[in-house]
């Protein structure tokens, strides 16, 4: 039988003043899917996670969850539909106020019921996980960009949600934490049966955690591809993109 759909986005549009940065994508993610969503720079994979989990509102088309309208809801279903999701940012977006314990704690302790002593066990093998233990009482500001960044990995996952977004989870990691981190991901996939959707530029990485790989250009979803037959592909933007090409032009969306 089919898995439900768990997230669907159709004819999606998105515009920053001037600029068109999603134009009528559609994309459909079945429950326990693992999507990896490759595109060049600049060209809105980052707007498009937010548009998923609802920290932006599209100016056209539907966002919907669970068969739930995301912008049709009230905002406290809106939240609770929110709460299904965990977001690692491409930036790491850690409280700086905060520690690394306070901000791995912060959605334990507002989505879940456990006990302070739970949490405190939870956010250290959260922390164990990314390959940093015993950091809890560190500030972000004392932390390297690749440190930051699984901290926010360690912080999407920690209350273990339904749906885990990663953006970029495995940039600017050197080989054998990239290597740590896909295992971390292929865990999780078996462990929980997550739906995943993950922003790549390592086609590496992607091709090893996707049972979807889709190509964001131009504004829409152009190709929506098992690994296998992305990589061999011979539609020419997909092919472009494979072999590193620069033909796909982040400011052809007009
Ligand atoms: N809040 C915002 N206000 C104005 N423009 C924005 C905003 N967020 C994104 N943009 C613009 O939307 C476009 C897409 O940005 P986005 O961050 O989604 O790209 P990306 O595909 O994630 O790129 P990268 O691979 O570099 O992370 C860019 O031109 C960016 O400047
Ligand atoms: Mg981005």
């Amino acid at each position: 039988m089919a898995e439900p759909v768990r997230v669907r986005l159709s004819g999606l549009k998105k515009a920053f003043g001037p600029k068109k940065v999603l134009d009528g994508l559609d994309l459909t993610i079945e429950k326990g899917t693992s999507i990896v969503i490759l595109g060049r720079s600049g060209m809105g994979k980052s707007v498009l996670l937010k548009h998923m989990v609802g920290l932006l509102s599209p100016d056209a088309g539907k966002v919907e969850i669970d068969g739930e309208d995301l912008w049709k809801s009230p905002s406290g279903k809106r939240n609770n539909l929110r709460s299904r999701f965990g977001m690692a940012f491409q930036e790491g977006a850690l409280f700086d106020s905060m520690n690394v314990g306070e901000n791995i704690a912060f959605p334990l302790r507002r989505l879940t019921k456990l006990k302070p002593a739970d949490i405190k066990k939870r956010v250290a093998e959260c922390l164990e996980l990314v390959h940093l233990p015993g950091i809890e009482s560190k500030l972000p500001s004392e932390l390297s960009g690749g440190m930051r960044r699984r901290v926010g990995f360690a912080r999407a996952i920690a209350h273990q949600p339904e749906i885990l977004l990663f953006d970029e989870p495995t940039t600017g990691l050197d080989p054998i934490m990239t290597d740590a981190l896909v295992r971390v991901i292929d865990e999780l996939k078996r462990r929980l049966d997550p739906t995943m959707v993950t922003i790549t530029h390592d086609l590496k990485v992607a091709f090893s955690i996707a049972d979807r790989v889709a190509l964001l250009n131009n504004g829409r979803i152009v190709a929506d591809l098992p690994p296998r037959e992305f990589e061999s592909s011979r539609d020419p933007l997909v092919a472009a993109f494979v072999r590193g090409d620069s033909q796909l032009d982040p400011d052809a969306v007009d």
